[in-house]
């Protein structure tokens, strides 16, 4: 498992498939190393033919707590199917996309309708991504900046790669920037301090080496961005049953509150308005937007708790909105620190196996 450690180089394992597997399991095999929220995976694919596929939600890989309208797992949706496209054209593919083929959903119907159908057709003047040769390179860190500012063209092409009909980027202003990491600071402490949205990340949290090998999903102490001594003391101290004591969250908060003052720059993905497409489609950019980023050597972290749309956070959820200059019915969806760190930590992910189901 020392793969998995904090300062690991190399590229993100895939999964083992056969030679000869269609252009379809290709294809999501680098999908399903796409970013989710909570690393949940919340996916179940169905493979419908060699070149097409469905995709559900796993009804036990929602956030009900912190995500009460499924917001975040749809984006997160969106980054899988993005992400299996752009592996698509390594293939020689490009990929139909039906977003929602059978309408919204209810959340009681959640897992039972597909988010997306992804169908690839093979097409001679498709060329590969450039996003391709960072897939394997992309990983979201928790860790301080280097004082190494964004370029210009740093934050063009980060701002570039995400637009796309229906959403907006943009970046925190300089004035606000102290603004900004102190709403989402006070966002976190709301979150640890709330018995239930903090028992959620307990709940993806995973302790051991064992659980992470055995698992492959959630967070851990590794990817948590704690290094040094705090990080040796949590290893030795952090458990499921003291996640909630004053000292296991005073270091959570300390660590989180450390990180995010450090932040060189702060993306916002708007769109006008909130509907399940436009989620998808801000799970599109946003994950086109970090491959782009990690290109420059650049490292994406967002910053959910003050987006999130359960009643304790309704003030800040206001304050961050206005900071952000977004008035309802548009909707920030996402929040991310943008900037240079050390290597950090590769988080785990499930067996493309145990993810497919066949028709
Ligand atoms: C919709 C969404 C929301 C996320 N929110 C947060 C967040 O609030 N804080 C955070 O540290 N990471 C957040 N992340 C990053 C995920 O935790 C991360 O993608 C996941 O753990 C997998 O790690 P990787 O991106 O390095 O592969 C979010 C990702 C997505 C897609």
């Amino acid at each position: 498992m020392t793969l998995y450690r904090l300062g690991a180089e190399g590229d993100r394992p895939l999964s083992t498939v056969a030679q000869d597997s269609p252009p379809i399991v290709q294809a999501l095999r680098y999908g399903i190393t796409a970013p989710s929220a909570h690393n949940t995976q919340p996916w179940r694919i169905e493979v419908v033919s060699d070149t097409e596929a469905r995709v559900y939600f796993d009804p036990a890989r929602l956030l009900p707590v912190t995500d009460p309208p499924g917001r975040q797992v749809h984006i997160s949706h969106g980054t899988l199917v993005e992400m299996t496209s752009i592996a698509a054209t390594h293939l020689g593919y490009r990929t139909d996309v039906d977003v929602l083929p059978e309408g919204g959903m209810t959340l009681a119907e959640y897992g039972t309708k597909p988010t997306a159908r992804l169908s690839l057709v093979a097409d001679s003047q498709v060329s590969e991504d450039p996003l391709f040769a960072q897939i394997l390179h992309r990983r979201s860190s928790r860790l301080p900046h280097t004082p190494q500012p964004l370029t210009d063209e740093e934050r063009a092409a980060i701002s570039a790669a995400a637009t796309r009909p229906g959403l907006q980027p943009g970046w925190i202003g300089a004035q606000r920037m102290a603004d900004a990491i102190e709403c989402a600071v006070q966002g976190m402490t709301v979150e640890a301090d709330d018995h239930g949205t903090f028992e959620e990340t307990n709940q993806w949290f995973r302790f051991t080496d064992a659980e992470i090998a055995t698992k492959g999903d959630g967070l851990n102490l590794d990817t948590a961005g704690m290094t040094g001594l705090p990080l040796a003391a949590a290893r030795l101290t952090t458990r499921p049953s003291n996640w909630h004591s004053w000292i296991n969250r005073s270091g959570y908060l300390r660590t989180f509150t450390k990180t995010v003052r450090d932040t060189r720059a702060l993306l916002t993905l708007t769109t006008p308005a909130n509907t399940m497409a436009d989620w998808i489609t801000t799970g599109r950019s946003y994950v086109r937007a970090q491959l782009t980023a990690a290109g420059y050597d650049l490292r994406f972290q967002p910053l959910s708790q003050t987006l999130q749309e359960f009643p304790q956070m309704d003030r800040l959820r206001a304050r961050m909105d206005s900071l952000a200059d977004v008035t309802p019915p548009a909707k920030l969806q996402m929040l991310v620190r943008v900037g240079h760190t050390r290597t950090p930590a590769l988080s785990p992910r499930r067996d493309l196996s145990g993810i497919l189901q066949p028709q």
